[in-house]
């Protein structure tokens, strides 16, 4: 089972020929996620982590945080001696142990998940070719089902409200509302023109102020500013960006440079790509949308996979199934999780225009996003040829991504000879914001040295 009976046979684009047809034949590379909690660009560098000093150096996390498990400090290197001699007294502990610790709740995570696992073994292949980067992963769900449902909505006999959601919201905590929320893959690039991110990763990105982050901003004050606010990007909540966007030292959220500063930025590629397969939201046409980070989270130019299948005015959906050809028009509540079921509305493949008219009834479902292959467009779509499936417990992902995909105003271009920075992130068991597992920074080199080394296809 995977993506289900949509995405077959039905896909425009190019053949996947060209991937290698043989996996086992490329070797495979596991990486530890864990569990960061709130420790964000600005705790990093407080007086609350050991690390601090180092880290405003622009020390690399790895410098004390290595070592496996059982072997740990045994690379001790000139940095984390620098910083025992500073006065830590003890070990900087590994990736595995600091999730496992940070996820049971802590000074860290004020909010813990009952039963969240705090590591992610996440396996990572890669080859390349003349055209493309081929990447395959493979990981293990804390669930025995795939997270693939996202922002569905509910009738209630009068009318459509939106439906369970992710595991830190309060009305699932309190078991008001079941658990629904995509699954995701995340990968943030660098080619080295972000200043510290080959060093600090994705924690450059991650700050005070954000979603579920400490000193979280009010949608007042983030309406009220500027840049980001009504009369900029029309936000209302704080999302990553890079310290480089911002005028202090700490890297505050509301003192952002000035927009012409921040086009300067980007025009130079001091921006992050940041590309994200989600299992609701892009798997089932096989796409993964296409971003960046620079003075927010922001989409690439032009349109994604995704959109909303909701009329704000009437609070309705904007499509419902086709039962021409899934047999149904509507789910309900029970068909939640039957892989035997659709769960995304597709607009050229299974959906029409809702029926206001219909008898709908109490306990109706339907999802509150529209997808679509069709309509993407620009540089949001370069991600088409992703593909993902779910079997026995285990996420496998494969996605080919042309190495340079034409649109360097907002993607990393890649060339064979060069090493890049690469971040991964998971969002695993019906979670959101911060609540997911991150990696350390990993050089990864395309015919190159790196950590990870993509294998040059003949
Ligand atoms: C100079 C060495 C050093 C550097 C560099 C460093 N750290 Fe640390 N870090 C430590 C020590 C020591 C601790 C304390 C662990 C403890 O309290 O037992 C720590 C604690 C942490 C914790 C909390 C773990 C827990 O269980 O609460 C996190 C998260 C963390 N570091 C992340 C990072 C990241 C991310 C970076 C890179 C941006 C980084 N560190 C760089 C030494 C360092």
């Amino acid at each position: 089972m995977g993506v289900g009976f949509f995405a077959s046979g039905v896909v425009a684009g190019p053949a996947m020929a060209a991937s290698p047809a043989d996996w086992t034949q490329i070797p495979a590379r596991t990486v530890t996620l864990f569990y960061p909690g709130q420790s964000s660009y600005q705790w990093l560098r407080s007086r609350a982590h050991p690390g601090a000093r180092m880290v405003w150096n622009g020390a690399a996390c790895l410098n004390c945080h290595s070592g496996t498990e059982r072997g740990r400090g045994r690379h001790m290197d000139g940095g984390m001696r620098r910083g025992m001699r500073q006065g830590m007294r003890w070990r900087p502990p590994t990736a595995a142990k600091m999730g496992r610790d940070i996820v049971d709740g802590g000074p860290l995570e004020p909010t813990p998940i009952p039963g969240k696992n705090g590591v992610l073994n996440l396996s990572v292949q890669a080859a390349y070719d003349a055209e493309n980067l081929y990447l395959r992963f493979q990981w293990r769900t804390n669930l025995d089902r795939p997270g693939r449902m996202h922002n569905y909505m509910r009738f209630d006999g009068e009318k459509w409200a939106f439906y369970g959601g992710p595991r830190s919201s309060e009305s699932v905590a309190s078991g008001e509302e079941p658990p629904l929320y995509e699954d995701r893959l995340a990968i943030m690039i660098d080619d080295g023109s972000v200043p510290g991110f080959r060093t600090q990763g994705c924690w450059l990105t991650c700050h005070r102020g954000m979603r579920d982050m400490p000193g979280e901003a009010t949608k007042a004050e983030v309406k009220a500013h500027p840049l980001i606010g009504e009369t900029g990007l029309g936000r209302s909540d704080v999302r990553k960006y890079l310290p480089d966007s911002r005028t202090d030292a700490a890297a505050s959220w509301d003192k952002t440079k000035s927009a012409q500063a921040i086009a300067d930025i980007k025009g130079a590629g001091g921006f992050v790509d940041l590309m994200q397969w989600r299992a609701h939201r892009s798997n089932p046409i096989e796409m993964a949308d296409d971003g960046y980070v620079l003075e927010y989270r922001l989409s690439d130019e032009g349109k994604g996979p995704y959109g909303w299948n909701v009329d704000r005015e009437t609070m309705t959906p904007k499509y419902m199934f086709d039962p021409d050809k899934v047999g149904m028009k509507v789910l309900t509540v029970d068909d939640i999780g039957d892989p035997a079921k659709p769960y995304a509305l597709i607009r050229e493949e299974n959906a029409v225009p809702y029926d206001a008219d219909a008898d709908w009834e109490e306990g109706d479902v339907l999802p509150g996003r529209l997808l679509s292959r069709v309509d993407a467009t620009g540089s949001a779509s370069d991600n088409s040829r992703v593909h993902g499936e779910w079997d026995d417990g285990v996420w496998t992902v494969e996605w080919t991504r042309k190495l340079d995909t034409g649109h360097s105003g907002d993607d990393k271009i890649l060339r064979e000879g060069r090493t890049y920075t690469f971040g991964f992130a998971v969002h695993d068991d019906n979670v959101t914001t911060r609540f997911h597992f991150v990696s350390f920074p990993i050089q990864f080199g395309i015919g190159s040295p790196g950590q990870i080394q993509a294998t040059r296809l003949r």
